[in-house]
């Protein structure tokens, strides 16, 4: 039988990858999405991608904060384990709206618990954030790393993590996986699926891929005084295949008997600037990308890129892909959808 796992915010960007990698290996997906912050257009194409597994694929648009819907789905199957990704994601929206971002991201994933709990499902995976570790002190960050919050955003990463590690705490029949994501970058090799983000991009990538299609004119480059090689911020881009691999490598962990609460990060090791990242994507994409170097952005850390160790010894999995990869796929989905899942009648399909 087709384990059946239940993937919350299953339609968004690194959702809908997880998804089809599931699929592809053999499980079967429940995805619950209010679609706040997505298309169902996206699982259409996810269904379609996975050919003959496309049907162990269900969805139903429902808030993780309904209960009641919640419960029912939990009554109607079985689930083995929950990845959960549902939540908002904008860190200057936080920053403005945090009782927004404390009600979805913490009730939603509250209720999720008490749900799963009462029906007896307690093995969780939860998209956790390098945002945890703030401006760390020293690099690479290892899972060991001091961690703290600079917005709302962050904070509600932190809490959720200490949720967690309390419920694990409470109860120890409860397997809980912690993935620590670093940037995630790029898009399904097909372009058929890829990130979609609703109004102005706070990432670097979207953002980037926004200019190359004509619908920005430049990209705001924040800071050139960092001590970095070129002043810029370096981060760990990680392709968004290999991030979805990592679920499935994170699943599979949960048959360890072993596990408790556990966290691993989910990054390259590898560190890139801004102006890095930008050159890249220019020669993958053959376009110009206009600069216009600003301040430094409130709440920016200076360099973040991850250690690998942990995740590599303990779940056997390691990212496969590098920047120009990511930058390849990243335009193969941009240029076939420029305006994302609005860009073509058969969006709609
Ligand atoms: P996304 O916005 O594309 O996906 C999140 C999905 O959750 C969306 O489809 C949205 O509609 C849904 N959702 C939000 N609140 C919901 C609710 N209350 N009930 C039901 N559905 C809800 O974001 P993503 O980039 O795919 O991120 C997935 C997860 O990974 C998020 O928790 C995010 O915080 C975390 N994360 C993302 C990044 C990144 O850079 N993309 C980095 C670190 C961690
Ligand atoms: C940001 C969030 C972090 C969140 C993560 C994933 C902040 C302060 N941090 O991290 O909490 O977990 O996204 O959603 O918002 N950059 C530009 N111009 C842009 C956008 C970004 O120069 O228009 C630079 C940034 O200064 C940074 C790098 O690009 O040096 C990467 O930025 P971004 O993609 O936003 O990721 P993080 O800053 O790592």
């Amino acid at each position: 039988m087709a384990k059946k796992i239940l993937v919350t915010g299953g339609a968004g960007y690194i959702g809908s990858h997880t998804v089809l990698q599931l699929l592809e290996g053999g499980y079967s997906a429940v995805v619950v999405d209010n679609l706040d912050n997505s298309s169902a257009v996206a699982l259409h194409r996810v269904k379609e991608l996975a050919a003959e597994h496309g049907d162990n694929l269900s969805f139903h648009q429902v808030d993780l904060r309904d209960r009641p819907a919640l419960e029912k789905i939990f009554s109607e199957t079985k689930f083995d384990a929950v990845i959960h990704f549902a939540g908002l994601k904008a860190v200057g929206e936080s920053v403005q709206r945090p009782l927004l971002y404390y009600n979805n991201n913490l009730v939603g994933t509250i209720t999720l618990l008490e749900v799963m709990a009462k029906h007896g499902c307690k093995n969780l995976v939860f998209s956790s954030s390098a945002t945890v570790y703030g401006w760390p002190k020293e690099v690479p960050c290892t899972e060991e790393s001091p961690i703290s919050a600079l917005n709302p955003y962050g904070r509600t990463k932190l809490y959720i993590e200490e949720i967690c590690r309390d419920v694990y705490r409470s109860d120890s029949e409860w397997k809980i996986i912690l993935l620590r994501y670093f940037n995630p970058v790029g898009a399904h090799p097909s372009g058929y699926i890829g990130e979609d983000p609703r109004g102005i991009p706070n990432n670097l990538m979207p953002f980037v891929q926004q200019v190359a299609v004509g619908r920005r004119p430049h990209l705001t480059v924040f800071g050139n005084d960092y001590n970095t090689k070129d002043g810029t911020g370096v981060r760990d881009y990680i392709h968004v295949v290999d991030l979805a691999d990592g679920h499935i490598a994170a699943l599979r962990k949960l048959d360890d008997p072993k596990i408790g609460c556990e966290v691993y990060n989910l990054g390259t090791g590898k560190g890139t600037s801004v102006l890095e990242m930008v050159a890249t994507f220019e020669k993958a994409s053959g376009k110009k990308i206009p600069l216009v170097i600003a301040g430094r952005r409130p709440g920016d850390a200076e360099v973040v890129y991850a250690s690998t160790a942990r995740a590599e010894a303990e779940l056997n999995w390691k990212a496969k892909y590098g920047i120009e990869e990511m930058c390849r796929d990243l335009w193969n989905w941009a240029s076939k959808n420029p305006l994302g899942y609005d860009s073509s009648p058969a969006s709609t399909n």
